[in-house]
């Protein structure tokens, strides 16, 4: 086991900050991992998965814990089903290409989404129409304070829009080590509604999709609007779509009749945060290296070796402005650091 010291984590946050870690160790077996948390005494720890839904906007006075487990395998299989196990380290898009390659269905839609396995279930990932919850069978963890191993089901997780109980009661209390998915081998169940994904079907003449198709209309949609972090550094959705009342949402349609809108249930409605960005000014803003993406308003971007503080400081004013406009606030997605 290697710890090293005043590591820069750059190129391990894929907004590209520039922060340090006070000490860093690369985790890529579990006995390293049970060591050094037995070992830990009262230094205080930071665990890194993928780097893709954090805002860097000071150095970690910690030891980072950069969990790099590797390995898949397939533990059980029907006819029709399986269960497949992927380590933490994971590279999320790989995994799911993994997945296609041997025609297991179930994540096609959750394609190109950057960060890790192991941090999927912590915001329980989404987008056009699955979620992870979907596919979730169980993921392994250690508790921090006793390495004890936990295998969290379904219904301990409490997923909720991009929440769980990683999220909320046991924040900072276990470190995921795998994640098992129970995915379909045969006709697997396509969500292909999203209209932008009918759209590129049609527009490539494709009339009987197979998952492998899906997923490529997936990417193209996110090509088309999601900046790439190898280019542009960003953490995706930077802020959370806001659910309010039907009433709130009647008065702001007063207004804006075209707003666009997801119905969430009898009395509630999810407004595109990105829209109301864009309302209010700022899609496409740039302030010397970091911005507002110019195709979706729901990504910040650093432009280049622009700071967290910086980045913060936008989030901060387009919350205000959001706020002042449209009384409705909406909270960040990406983790504050
Ligand atoms: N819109 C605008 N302006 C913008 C962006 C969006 O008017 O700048 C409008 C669009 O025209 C559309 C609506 O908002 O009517 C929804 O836009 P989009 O389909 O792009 O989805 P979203 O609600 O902005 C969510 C997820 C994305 C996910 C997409 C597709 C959240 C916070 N974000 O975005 O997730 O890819 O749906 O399912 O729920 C992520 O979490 O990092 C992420 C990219």
């Amino acid at each position: 086991m290697v710890i090293e010291q005043n590591v820069s984590l750059q190129t391990f946050n894929t907004f590209g900050i520039q922060a340090k870690a006070k000490s860093y160790c690369n985790i890529t077996n579990e006995a390293t991992l049970t060591e050094i948390l037995k070992n830990k005494d009262n230094q205080a720890l930071f665990v890194l998965g993928g780097g893709s839904n954090m805002l860097l906007t000071k150095d970690i006075e910690a030891l980072v814990l950069h969990i790099n487990l590797k390995g898949i395998e397939v533990i059980k299989e029907t006819e029709d089903s399986v269960l497949v196990k992927a380590m933490a380290g994971e590279n999320w898009h790989q995994f799911v290409l993994w997945c296609l390659e041997h025609n297991f269905g179930g994540i096609e839609n959750l394609s190109l989404i950057p960060g890790n396995v192991g941090t999927s279930p912590i915001q329980n990932i989404g987008a056009y129409g699955i979620e992870l919850k979907d596919v979730f069978e169980s993921c392994d963890a250690i508790k921090i304070s006793n390495q004890e191993k936990k295998i969290f089901k379904i219904e301990d997780c409490k997923f909720g829009y991009r929440e769980s109980v990683f999220k909320q009661e046991l924040k900072d209390e276990y470190i995921i080590t795998s994640v098992t998915f129970r995915l379909s081998k045969k006709n697997h169940r396509l969500h292909t509604n999203y209209g932008a994904i009918k759209e590129h079907l049609n527009t490539w003449g494709i009339k009987n999709p197979s998952i492998k198709d899906v997923s490529n209309a997936v990417i193209a949609i996110r090509q088309s609007k999601l900046p790439d972090p190898k280019d542009i550094g960003n953490s995706g959705s930077f802020f959370k779509n806001p659910v309010i009342s039907i009433s709130q949402f009647e008065q702001l349609q007063t207004n804006f009749p075209e707003a666009p809108f997801y119905k969430v249930s009898d009395t509630l409605v999810k407004v595109p945060a990105g829209w109301l960005i864009e309302q209010a000014g700022f899609k496409g803003k740039r302030f010397n290296n970091y911005g507002v993406h110019n195709k979706q308003a729901l990504v910040l971007v650093n432009y280049g070796s622009a700071k967290g503080s910086d980045i913060y400081k936008l989030a901060k004013l387009i919350q205000n402005t959001v706020e002042r406009l449209f009384s409705i606030s909406i909270e960040t997605e990406v983790n504050i650091i």
